[in-house]
């Protein structure tokens, strides 16, 4: 049984876009829904010129009522009753409200190598410690801020001349490799963790 995808994303969706773009053929897995918590996040477009229903529910509305905001979330998301969640550079901090809802069904992607650096800057925060390698996770979302079971990493190697953007940038595109491959084989009910060894992706053609 072909399994439903949602997709939650605050901004340019590129996660969003490998992920869309990966479930085809024989893959386990296929896009219901794009939602955003922005009303003009890049992704919608990128979506909608996919052909996935794209949505929004703009947290502004709600000021500052988690619980509201998140209803009106679920009101978004559960008519197209997904069987899996990704959350895809989502920026808004979930409470277990919502993520008791959707328990063993919810993943994250993370641009640090977990537990090391939850939360914000982490990029800034593994160049301020020196750290010779970074990189993303996959996680299974549970109440503990970015802290549920890993299902995939993937590593970089910080250069001397790294800042914060030139980092993110090398981490993003391995994140682009990862989370695609941890979506297929968790659609396929495998929760084995993929490790990922640095892979330098060639720089794009034309
Ligand atoms: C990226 O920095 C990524 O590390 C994090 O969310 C940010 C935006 O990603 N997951 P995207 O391009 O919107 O997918």
């Amino acid at each position: 049984m072909t399994k439903r995808v949602a997709i939650l994303i605050s901004g340019g969706g590129s996660n969003m876009v490998t992920l869309a773009d990966s479930m085809v053929g024989d893959h386990p897995a296929r896009p219901c829904l794009v939602l955003s918590n922005v009303p003009d996040a890049g992704g919608l477009q990128k979506a909608r010129d996919r052909g996935i229903p794209a949505d929004v529910v703009d947290h502004r509305d709600f000021k500052g009522d988690r619980e509201a905001f998140e209803n009106a979330l679920v009101s978004a998301i559960d008519p197209h009753a997904p069987d899996i969640l990704c959350l895809a550079g989502f920026m808004r901090i979930l409470t277990p409200l919502f993520i008791t809802r959707y328990a063993g069904k919810m993943l994250n992607i993370h641009p640090s190598l977990l537990p090391k650096y939850k939360g914000l800057h982490t990029h800034a925060r593994a160049l301020a410690a020196g750290d010779a390698e970074a990189g993303c996770s996959v996680h299974e979302v549970t109440a503990e801020l970015d802290g549920g079971p890993i299902l995939g990493q993937a590593r970089v190697p910080v250069r001397p001349a790294d800042t914060p953007d030139s980092l993110a940038a090398r981490v993003l595109e391995q994140e682009h490799r990862l989370y695609p491959a941890v979506l297929r084989r968790f659609a396929s009910g495998d929760r084995t963790p993929i490790f990922l060894p640095w892979l330098s992706v060639p720089a794009k053609k034309g």
